[in-house]
């Protein structure tokens, strides 16, 4: 029985923390019992983000927080501030080993011919990160979107 149940929670791609919960059901003390989040093996963090553009009209600046959510890649903190404010809808482009490019946020787009206008991403020292959306923030990180233009 202890087995099944093993590969029952293996099944669910559950972590190890939920498989020592269901070893723990022969145990009367369920205060352990895995509960669904323990099956995820991010630490959760809370991240501010910022979506703003100055320098062409319709100007805009919107922020959410982010409660709880997974350490993990911002884009995939970009996706639950789409969930929660349409402002933050957005739209990318996946490119194999480098990552996600930002192409649009709020209907903003940036254009490269003539404009030179793209989506920065910076960090809590207002510092472009070289990841992009692949960035992993960090716990209370704010992290701006910031529409802009190439100096070059
Ligand atoms: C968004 O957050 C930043 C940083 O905390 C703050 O300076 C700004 O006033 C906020 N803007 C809005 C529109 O709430
Ligand atoms: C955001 O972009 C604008 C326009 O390029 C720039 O002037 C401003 O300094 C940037 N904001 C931050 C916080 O770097």
């Amino acid at each position: 029985m202890e087995i099944v149940l093993k590969h029952v929670c293996l099944l669910a791609l559950c972590c190890i923390f939920a498989v020592a919960g269901c070893n723990r059901g022969k145990s009367k003390d369920d205060s352990h019992i895995a509960r669904p989040s323990d099956c995820e093996s991010f630490e959760k963090i809370d991240v501010h983000l910022t979506i703003q553009n100055k320098i062409q009209p319709e100007y805009f600046e919107y922020n959410v927080t982010l409660h709880d959510v997974p350490k993990h890649q911002l884009i995939r903190h970009l996706e639950l501030a789409a969930e929660k404010d349409k402002h933050f809808k957005f739209s990318s482009t996946y490119f194999p080993g480098m990552g996600y490019f930002i192409n649009s946020i709020n209907g903003l787009a940036g254009k490269w011919d003539p404009d030179q206008t793209f989506w920065e991403i910076l960090n809590s020292d207002f510092a472009q990160v070289d990841e992009g959306a692949s960035y992993i923030p960090n716990h209370e990180e704010f992290v701006v979107f910031n529409f802009t233009k190439s100096s070059h």
